[in-house]
């Protein structure tokens, strides 16, 4: 049963105001697509001193059996693992008509959109790269997580000549990427370790990483562009994503996610392959259709 809203969401900041109207939103299971833009403006207007309280108040959804709860509640011990991502791309929606409702507002978040457009992006690169001459390509994939794109690329591909180095810190995320690629074994090695310190033995044609430097600081991110740079082979390319200061969906994803992100501008990645002493005119920007994830994207001359 449906109950009646009792003000117009997207004008109130009182917090007795916004813990009716959530209780409201619990009682009925959560949100209908109506109400979505109610309860966004609701957190984007939220005052910090009223974040705990909302929290504790969404408490019953804020668990591993919704995905913003999977997020709050970092059953994998921190944000962005494989297995959160692997839900985004598959756009779960938990079947308990207790949490359905929070995973369907959940994927029609602009971020959410984002992340499963990045995919698509990074398949087009991949199918793009395929298309040169030489008969073999590599590939290294920094934070490869689900590996997801490698999987669908790899399904869809009738004459691959690229291999993969993929690279992810979390050994839970390797098992279930190699798992789920098992049929493309070949051409896939999975590496165990940290980008930070990890010194590949091959030189690529791409370097591809989305999803992981946006929880770098700044001196890490340059260092990461210098050091990836030195192994990339000449006409090869570099792409680094990273979610746009205008992600429209930040303040939902901090404040009922827990779920923090360095956001940058275009401007301070192109300064970043400036500091990292990339000539200036082989660093520019890509983006997915949305703009909210963008790519840095670096060339080496021939
Ligand atoms: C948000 S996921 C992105 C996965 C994939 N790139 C994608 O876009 O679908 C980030 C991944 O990076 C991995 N990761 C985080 N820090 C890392 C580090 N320092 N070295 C290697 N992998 C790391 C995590 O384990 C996780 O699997």
């Amino acid at each position: 049963m449906d109950f009646p809203l009792p003000f117009p969401m997207s004008i109130s900041t009182d917090i007795s105001e916004i813990q009716d109207w959530i209780d409201n939103l619990l009682n009925h299971s959560g949100p209908d697509p109506h109400e979505y833009g109610d309860l966004l403006a609701l957190v984007s207007g939220l005052k910090s001193q009223d974040v705990p309280a909302v929290r504790a108040l969404m408490m019953p959804v804020l668990t591993p059996e919704t995905i913003i709860g999977f997020s709050f509640t970092k059953p994998m011990g921190y944000n962005g693992d494989f297995f959160i991502i692997e839900k985004i791309y598959q756009e779960y929606v938990n079947p308990d008509p207790k949490y359905s409702r929070w995973d369907l507002f959940f994927h029609q978040l602009p971020a959410a959109r984002a992340v499963v457009n990045r995919k698509e992006l990074a398949i087009k690169v991949l199918a793009e790269l395929n298309k040169r001459p030489e008969y073999r390509k590599d590939v290294l994939v920094l934070g490869s997580g689900p590996a997801r794109e490698i999987n669908e690329y790899m399904a869809s591909t009738v004459n691959n000549t690229l291999w993969f180095d993929l690279l992810d810190l979390d050994q839970r995320a390797i098992t279930y990427a190699s798992n789920r690629n098992k049929a493309y074994k070949d051409y896939l090695t999975f590496h165990h370790a940290n980008v930070i310190r990890f010194n590949p033995s091959n030189t690529y044609d791409l370097i591809w990483s989305a999803g992981l430097f946006d929880y770098f600081k700044d001196k890490h991110f340059v260092y990461m562009i210098r050091k990836y740079y030195e192994y990339l082979n000449p006409g090869g390319m570099m792409i680094i994503g990273n979610f746009s200061v205008s992600n429209p969906s930040r303040k939902i994803m901090e404040v009922l996610g827990d779920w923090f992100l360095y956001h940058r501008s275009e401007e301070q990645l192109l300064k970043f392959s400036q500091q990292a002493h990339i000539p200036e005119n082989n660093a520019w920007i890509m983006t997915e259709p949305l703009g909210i994830n963008l790519f840095l994207t670096i060339t080496k001359d021939l």
